[in-house]
């Protein structure tokens, strides 16, 4: 039953799927949302459970995506469905695709705010608006557009417009090109503002120490809620738990090693989190800004940085264009499954598919805009809808979609199949895999949540 290629498309090499799958992992969450999280629970502790996240359980998570997505060659929701009907198990598993589909509405709807932020800060580089600004002066910069929905409204339409048109040109033509160049760009910048960041050794040294000592004590009587923050920060950085990852593994060829794609990919997400870490905290720290003031807290230090450094204003320029190029690769991944999916079932062409589903979400993508400013009291659980989306996604769904597909990949999918797509031979790295995603992927989650709704 297995299919050696997919409807929509294949990627042209294993290169191309490496660099696609890593332009999914690596956007606004290393550079945007890390850092601020990090800074929320203090740095060092929570940088030690997010890097343990990753390596028991967002590794052996991704590999499981790969390989349904291989297996099934469909969008989540029927791959799903047809690897379960193929195991005799009910195909409540669809379900995972379902969630998934729920998931990438909610991210991609404050994600695009975000990347429209890049794509305004780009602008407000060009224009040389950061030249010698002070920490007050760049907080300004920064509540005056997030207070004004009308300019929000403009960048976060913007920023659609640019998502929608790559995915309704398709995988190879749209997905490919973007990535190819722009990936390695954004790294040999990243490793450029780092540097930077070093010539102040006293500041770079503080930053090293935020980030590497761990000082649980920063954890004080929240040691539930970080942990799952710290957990939800490596699904969402991997793109793991709603079928992003799955449905580029659809495209990958039946040949290439999924095990070592996957290193290779984690293993980038991550130094590009740490990078980014590193080219923050020192200047964070130095300027005295509070490393927990939330999801302003790039926007409001690297222009700091910029405006103090020789040729900041070109250097900007392309730091900016290459956030969104991140953000944008990684933007595209949450449209692809809805889009193939109604490509497979209702027959639409994929540019109509394509266009409806970023309609849909642009219009969520408002609610969460308007929560910034003059919706900012419209709260439930007590968030705006910005910030709730945020939480419960990372939190909550993806690490929920996570389990699941672990769950089936470990005990409904036949070991022989596992076998085959991952290795092709019983293994001691076969083993281990198998035991971390029959046991510990579940078991760590489960006693996460329960750790953090109070129950144990
Ligand atoms: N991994 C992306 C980032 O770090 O910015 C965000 C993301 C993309 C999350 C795709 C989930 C996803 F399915």
């Amino acid at each position: 039953m297995t299919m050696s290629t997919s409807i929509h498309g294949m990627w042209s090499s294993r290169f191309a799927f490496i660099l696609a799958a890593s332009g999914s992992a690596v956007g606004l969450g290393n550079i945007w949302r890390f850092p601020y999280t990090a800074g929320e629970y203090g740095g060092g502790a929570f940088v030690l459970v997010y890097l343990l996240c990753v390596a028991a359980i967002g590794i052996p998570i991704m590999m499981a995506e790969v390989m349904l997505g291989r297996r099934g060659r469909q969008s989540p929701i029927n791959t799903m469905r047809t690897l379960a009907q193929a195991q005799q198990s009910p195909v409540f598993w669809q379900l995972v695709g379902w969630l998934g589909i729920l998931s990438g509405f909610l991210i991609l709807s404050f994600y695009s705010v975000v990347g429209g932020w890049t794509l305004a800060y780009t602008l407000y580089s060009g224009l040389g608006s950061f030249s010698g600004i002070d920490a007050e002066g760049s907080a300004q910069v920064f509540s005056a557009l997030t207070n004004n929905p009308w300019q929000l409204l403009l960048w976060h339409s913007v920023f659609m417009v640019m998502i929608a048109g790559v995915v309704a040109r398709g995988v190879a033509s749209g997905l490919e090109q973007a990535v190819r160049f722009l990936m390695p760009a954004l790294f040999v910048l990243l490793l450029a503002m780092v540097a930077y960041a070093a010539t102040e050794p006293r500041a770079f040294v503080q930053g090293l120490d935020y980030m590497f000592r761990p000082d649980f004590a920063e954890f004080q009587g929240r040691a539930g809620e970080a942990i799952l923050s710290a957990m939800g920060q490596a699904f969402f950085s991997l793109s793991l738990g709603m079928g992003a990852i799955m449905m580029y593994g659809s495209y990958l060829s039946s040949q290439a090693s999924i095990t070592q794609n996957v290193v290779i990919i984690a293993g980038m997400d991550t130094l590009v989190a740490l990078l980014s870490g590193l080219a923050i905290f020192p200047i964070v720290l130095a300027t005295g800004l509070e490393p927990g003031s939330g999801p302003g807290l790039i926007f409001q230090t690297l222009p700091i940085a910029f405006g103090q450094m020789p040729g900041g204003q070109l250097f900007a320029v392309v730091f900016f264009v290459l956030l969104l190029v991140a953000a944008w690769t990684s933007a595209i991944s949450l449209l692809e499954p809805l889009t193939a999916w109604l490509v497979e079932n209702r027959d639409w062409s994929r540019p109509v598919a394509a266009i409806t589903g970023a309609v849909l979400i642009w219009l969520l993508g408002i609610a969460c805009l308007l929560s910034l400013n003059v919706w900012s009291d419209v709260t439930l659980f007590g968030k705006g809808f910005f910030d709730l989306f945020d939480y419960l996604t990372s939190n909550v769904l993806l690490p929920v979609g996570g389990v699941l597909i672990a769950i089936f990949s470990g005990w409904v999918l036949s070991r022989h199949i596992s076998v085959a797509e991952l290795i092709g031979r019983d293994t001691l790295g076969y083993r281990i895999w198998r035991f971390l995603i029959r046991y510990i992927s579940p078991l760590c989650v489960t006693i996460v949540f329960l750790n953090a709704i109070g129950l144990i």
